[in-house]
């Protein structure tokens, strides 16, 4: 088992954002984790990757326990994630953003720069090496931010929405990017909404709904769930009454 998610909750206040959520990993599986917006998705992989302590449960990734782990030791163990709103230097260069990954592994400037200039090329980013951040529309900052999390060599990938806002066009290419990613060798958890995306990347499927597993299974299955179609329908019936959701 490569990762144990085991009963992992986390609170804000009295507000409970993830209840005794489960997620374990095997070496090698593509793993979705979907549901409403609100559901406790990216709170999970803040919790995963070490960005936030879970207020209670236990998280064992490759035989370490990781629960009340920074997430410096995270990234070192080979965790990555990418964030939801990316998380990137704008004025520095895409080189010099990757670079900033490339570090934890390479200690010599040298290195990283070789390191880094390995992912650019991976991820398609090559031709913008020198150009700055800022400069990038919406799919060359997606995979920036991929870039940039590739280059600490993770064994594990969150990929937190890293394929929203893109083109039909662009969601294909991200695809097969995600693709070659995993055929080197690296395990990963997509978060993602366009239902496309989790119906061709994963081989198994996780649904959260206000923090709890509410569905798991093969993707096909899980998407006709009665259960499933209830949460995300609840939610936009709500949202079209003009109501708050919970
Ligand atoms: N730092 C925080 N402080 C207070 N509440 C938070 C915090 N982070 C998340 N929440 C709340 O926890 C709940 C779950 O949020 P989270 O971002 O994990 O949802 P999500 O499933 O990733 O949603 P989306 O699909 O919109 O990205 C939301 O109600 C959110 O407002
Ligand atoms: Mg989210």
């Amino acid at each position: 088992m490569l990762l144990s998610a085991r009963e992992v909750s986390r609170s804000f206040g009295s507000f409970v954002a993830l209840a005794n959520a489960n997620l374990d990993v095997e070496e090698g599986e593509i793993v979705g984790l979907i549901g409403p917006n609100g559901a406790g998705k990216s709170t999970f992989f803040n919790c995963v990757a070490g960005d936030i302590p879970p207020s209670a449960g236990r998280i064992v990734f490759s035989g370490t326990d990781v629960t009340r782990a920074s997430a410096a030791t995270h990234a070192r163990l080979g965790i990555g994630r990418t964030f939801q709103v990316p998380a990137t230097f704008e004025e520095m260069s895409i080189l010099d953003n990757v670079m900033v990954g490339a570090f934890l592994r390479h200690h010599q400037r040298g290195d990283a720069r070789a390191a880094a200039l390995d992912v650019i090329e991976f991820t398609g980013l090559k031709a913008l090496t020198e150009a700055p951040a800022k400069s990038l529309g919406t799919p060359g900052r997606k995979r920036l931010e991929i870039a940039r999390v590739l280059a600490t060599e993770p064994k594990l990938l969150l990929l937190d929405e890293a394929l929203a806002g893109l083109t039909p066009v662009e969601i294909q290419e991200a695809i097969a990017l995600v693709r070659r990613i995993h055929a080197r060798g690296v395990t990963i958890v997509i978060v993602e909404h366009i239902m496309e995306v989790i119906l061709t990347l994963a081989e198994r499927v996780l649904v959260f709904n206000q923090g709890a597993t509410i569905a798991s299974g093969r993707p096909r299955d899980v998407v006709n769930d009665p259960a499933v179609i209830e949460a995300y329908l609840g939610r936009r019936h709500a949202r079209d009454r003009g109501a708050h959701a919970p």
